[in-house]
């Protein structure tokens, strides 16, 4: 069984194209002129990390969509290690909500006079007004692809769910959702 997003058939055969809540007419053969990479520039430049959040429901199947773009993103050996789940439940919000506060008490009493001061009042977060939770993890056992690169560092494979962690950040900021790290 395919993971999601698992577009690893592609090299036999072309990669059934995913449904899309706005489908692009450029899909089949894009071409990405002159306007598109000014715009392409802006998105890079509009990303930004987001902490502060109006409280509009987000429709799921957007999320849905956003996860399926992050998942076209490169990973070492193929092995898309990404996992993404939507965190619902609200005991299990508070909990994550619980778990930043405590990291970030814990890094605050890492710094010391004008420098404790500053990072007290720094907003790191925006997990109590965000609609939406996703919590992202990296399958670092993933039986996918046959060790290529990973072998000799392991750390890839972390490294590729940031790269489409980064994807589904660009996503979200050109459908208009802005979305933080934390
Ligand atoms: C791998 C990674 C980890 C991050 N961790 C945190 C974090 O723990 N807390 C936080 O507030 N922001 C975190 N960020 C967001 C960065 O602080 C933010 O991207 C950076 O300050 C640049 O700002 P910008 O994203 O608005 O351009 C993280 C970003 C990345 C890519």
């Amino acid at each position: 069984m395919p993971l999601a997003g698992d577009y690893s058939a592609a090299m036999t055969e072309p990669a059934a194209k995913p449904e899309t809540l706005f489908p692009s007419p450029q899909r089949d053969t894009p071409e990405f002129d002159a306007q598109f990479q000014g715009r392409l520039e802006d998105l890079i430049h509009w990303r930004r990390d987001v902490r502060r959040f109006r409280a509009d429901p987000v429709e799921d199947a957007l999320i849905d969509d956003l996860i399926g773009l992050a998942t076209r993103s490169p990973s070492v050996d193929n092995s898309q290690p990404w996992r993404f789940v939507k965190v619902t439940d609200p005991g299990r919000r508070a909990d994550v909500i619980k778990n930043f506060k405590a990291c970030n008490a814990d890094a605050l009493a890492d710094y010391e006079g004008a420098q404790a001061q500053r990072y007290a009042t720094l907003k790191l977060a925006g997990l109590k007004e965000a609609t939406v939770h996703l919590a992202v993890f990296c399958e670092t056992e993933t039986a996918a692809g046959h060790g290529l690169g990973r072998k000799t560092m392991p750390e890839m494979l972390c490294y590729s769910v940031v790269g489409a962690v980064n994807t589904l950040w660009l996503a979200a900021r050109s459908r208009g959702l802005g979305m933080g790290w934390v």
